[in-house]
Parts: C-alpha cells; structure tokens; sequence
C-alpha cells in the first residue's frame, strides 16, 4: 500500500525567523498523522528548518536544484550541497518554473536524475494550462510532460520520485479540480506509468494532487483511491491549516 504524504511548498515565502516559527509550530500538530509529511522551504531556510525540525517526523525539501554537482552556474544550487545539508526532498518542474523560469521537460528529465542520485526524493510536478484544458489536450500533455521527464529511467529510479498531479490553472486561484476530475486524471497518469515503466512501478508510486487544496476540500480529495497525498501551497504557510490538511479525515 502507498504511505499517503502531504507536502508544504512555501515558495518564495517565509524570512528564517518567521520560518523558524512555522516549522516549530507544526510538530506537536502533526505528530499522530498517519500520513507523512514535509515542508519545501527556501534555500536559505533550509539549514535553519532542518535544525528546528530534526529528530521530528517532519521532512525538509528544497524547491530546485541543478542537474550539475558544481560548475560555473551562476545563481543555482546542486544536489550535492543539498545532500551535504541532509535535505530529503526536492520540488522539480513546478509549473511556476516552467511558466517563469524556462523548465523543459528535458531539463526536469536532468534535475530529477540529478536529485535521486544524491539520495533526493524528488517531487515532480506535472500539469496542464487552462487553455490546454479548455482545448481537450490535458491527456497529451501530460502524456508528453511524464515520456520527456522520465525518459532512460529505471523502475528502481521510481522508488525515489513522487509525480505531483498540478493542474496550473487550479495553483493559487482558489479554483481546485473537482475530486473526481483530479481523481480520474491521476489514475491517467498512473496508467501511462504502467505503459512505459511497468505494473509494479504504477502501483507502488506516490501520485499527489496540488492546486488550492485547502482545509476545506482535503478531506474529499483524500478519499480518492488514485490521490496519495497532496502538495500545498498557500495552505501551507499557516501551522494551523497545513496541520489539519495533514491530519485529513
Ligand atoms: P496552492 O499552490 O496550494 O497555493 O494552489 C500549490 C503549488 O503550487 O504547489
């Protein structure tokens, strides 16, 4: 069976005292969930987070990392120095990079493999624009997001990756899928794994869905059989909401 697990995103929020506070805010919150939990925090609260939460039940993950263990990239950080930090998790191709940053699925296909070699788990964020939607396109999106993005994996790879099911239209709009929409789109994506890695990765990956989950719907996205877990933007920067998003019923 797949350990359901809820991830904060706190993007480009949270100054080390403010964070400092959250994280130490969260662990008698969190601490009898039954699924496991993590926050991804800025790269210069990761050190800081990482002391506030260590011995906790709480996982530390940054939002990027390089596909390079050093070299002359100016402005990024690898997975080395963040396995050097003992960071657990890493957002990659959040559909803000994609947007902003000019991620390509080549480039997730690179920063993934990077990140699982130095022992990473990697959350790699997948979805489609409104108008993709609108047009009938999401399967062929998506379809092309997870072939190029996993391209020459191994199924021993996907023991280290969790797919974050995020339709962009859904992040930060208040607009969540509806939990039988995101609950028949994650099954797509779970199939298309099946197709190209095998039944045994298919079952055993964790597939989350991410975009305006909140204290509110959590409850009903979690009951969906496909939806193992969530990954949670807004919702993520208040101890309080985060806690009863981990702690669904
Ligand atoms: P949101 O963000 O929960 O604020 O919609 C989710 C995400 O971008 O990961």
């Amino acid at each position: 069976m797949r350990k359901p697990i809820i991830i904060g995103n706190w993007k480009m929020n949270k100054l080390q005292q403010d964070a400092k506070e959250l994280a130490k805010e969260l662990i008698p919150l969190v601490q009898g969930s039954l699924a496991d939990c993590a926050v991804c925090v800025p790269y210069t609260d990761l050190i800081c987070v990482k002391e506030v939460l260590a011995n906790t039940k709480i996982g530390v993950g940054a939002q990027n990392a390089h596909w390079a263990d050093n070299g002359a990239f100016t402005g990024e950080v690898s997975p080395a120095m963040l396995e050097e930090i003992g960071i657990s998790y890493c957002v990659i191709g959040h559909s803000e990079r994609r947007q902003y940053f000019g991620e390509t699925d080549k480039t997730v296909n690179m920063r993934t493999a990077a990140v699982i070699k130095h022992n990473i788990t990697a959350i790699v964020c997948v979805g489609e624009l409104l108008e993709e939607r609108e047009e009938g396109k999401t399967e062929n999106v998506l379809r092309k997001q997870i072939t190029e993005g996993f391209k020459n994996f191994s199924e021993d790879d996907f023991k280290k990756i969790i797919i974050a099911y995020e339709p962009v239209w859904a992040i930060g709009t208040g607009k969540t899928a509806t939990a039988e929409d995101a609950n028949a789109t994650i099954l797509f994506i779970r199939n298309t794994i099946k197709e190209l890695f095998g039944e045994n990765v298919s079952q055993n990956l964790r597939i989350l869905y991410g975009g305006s989950m909140n204290t509110k719907n959590v409850d009903e996205l979690m009951s969906m059989p496909e939806i193992d877990g969530g990954l949670i933007g807004g919702a993520s920067l208040k101890a309080a909401d985060f806690a009863r998003i981990v702690n669904y019923r």
